[in-house]
C-alpha cells in the first residue's frame, strides 16, 4: 500500500533504527525491492532520483512506482531523491510521490531555507512529506570532494523555520564508490545533532560506509539510509559470474540486489 513517510520515521526515530531508502532505476530494480521488503515485511521507502531522469523519466518512474506502492502487501513510501528544481519536485508530487528531497544545499544557507520552505508549503496540505539537507555531502570521496559538515545551530535553524519533517546531514559519508578513503564518520557530531533536532535524520552516500558505521549511525538518530552505487556493483558482479542467456543472467542479477537490501535492512533494523 501507498503511504507517507511520517509515521514510519517518526516511529524509528523513537525506537533508534533506521531504514534503508533504496534508488530504483528502472522496472526491475523497483519490482526487486519491493519485493524484498515483502519477503522481509517490512515498510518499503522506494526512491527515485531525479538524475535518472534523461534514461529514466520521471512520469514512467511515477507510473511504475504507483503501481508497485499499491498492490504492495507492505507500506511503500514513494519518494523523489534529490530534486533539484522546484518544477522538477512539484511535478513529482503532482504525479503521486507521497515524499519529496529538495536538495538546495549547495545554495548558501539563507536560499536553502527560503527554496526550502516554499516546497514545504506545497507539499504539507497534500500530506506530503519534504526531506532538505544541510551541510553537503559530496560525492566520490571526501578529500577529493566539497563535503561539508553539517553545523549544528544551522540544522537546528533550518528545521524550526522551514518545518522540514526529516533531514539530510553531512556527518563524513560520500556519494558513490569511496576513492583511496574509508569514511570516517563524525559521531560526535551525529549525535549532537541527534540531540538537537527532533525529526528523523538521513544519511546519504550509505554504499560502502561499513556495517559498523551504519550500525552506529542508526543509534544515533539516523532513520533512513540511502543506497544506489551498491546495487549497481553487486548486480555487474553478478553478471559478470552468470553465463547464459538474457533471463538467466537478470535472475543472477536480481538476486545479487535483493541480497544487498536484505543486507541493508538487517543492519539498520531494530
Ligand atoms: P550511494 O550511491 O553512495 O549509496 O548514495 C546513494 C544516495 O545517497 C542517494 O541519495
Amino acid at each position: 500500500m501507498l503511504v507517507s513517510s511520517y509515521d514510519i520515521l517518526r516511529d524509528a526515530k523513537k525506537r533508534s533504527f533506521g531504514y534503508p531508502a533504496p534508488d530504483y532505476f528502472d522496472y526491475d530494480s523497483a519490482k526487486c525491492f519491493v519485493e524484498t521488503a515483502e519477503k522481509l515485511n517490512k515498510p518499503l521507502i522506494l526512491s527515485y532520483a531525479q538524475v535518472f531522469d534523461s534514461f529514466f523519466p520521471l512520469e514512467d518512474a511515477a507510473d511504475i512506482g504507483l503501481y508497485l506502492a499499491k498492490k504492495a502487501a507492505v507500506p511503500v513510501v514513494l519518494h523523489l531523491d534529490h530534486g533539484t528544481a522546484e518544477e522538477y519536485v512539484e511535478k513529482a508530487i503532482d504525479l503521486g510521490f507521497t515524499s519529496v528531497m529538495l536538495d538546495a544545499s549547495t545554495d548558501p544557507f539563507e536560499e536553502n531555507i527560503r527554496r526550502t520552505k516554499e516546497i514545504v508549503k506545497k507539499a504539507h496540505p497534500l500530506g506530503i512529506c519534504v526531506e532538505a539537507e544541510v551541510g553537503h555531502v559530496g560525492s566520490g570521496s571526501i578529500a577529493e570532494d566539497s563535503g561539508v559538515y553539517t553545523e549544528v545551530e544551522e540544522a537546528k535553524r533550518f528545521t524550526e523555520e522551514t518545518g522540514v519533517d526529516s533531514l539530510a546531514v553531512s556527518i563524513g559519508t560520500a556519494h558513490g564508490v569511496y576513492k583511496n578513503v574509508k569514511p570516517v564518520l563524525n559521531f560526535q557530531r551525529l549525535s549532537e545533532l541527534n540531540e538537537v533536532l527532533e525529526i528523523p535524520l538521513v544519511l546519504h552516500g550509505g554504499s560502502g560506509t561499513g556495517d559498523e558505521n551504519i550500525s552506529k549511525c542508526v543509534k544515533n538518530g539516523i532513520c533512513k539510509v540511502n543506497v544506489y552505487t551498491e546495487f549497481l556493483l553487486a548486480a555487474a558482479a553478478a553478471l559478470k559470474e552468470q553465463e547464459g542467456d538474457l533471463h538467466t543472467m537478470k535472475a543472477a542479477a536480481k538476486a545479487a540486489v535483493s541480497e544487498v537490501l536484505s543486507h541493508y535492512y538487517n543492519i539498520c533494523g531494530e
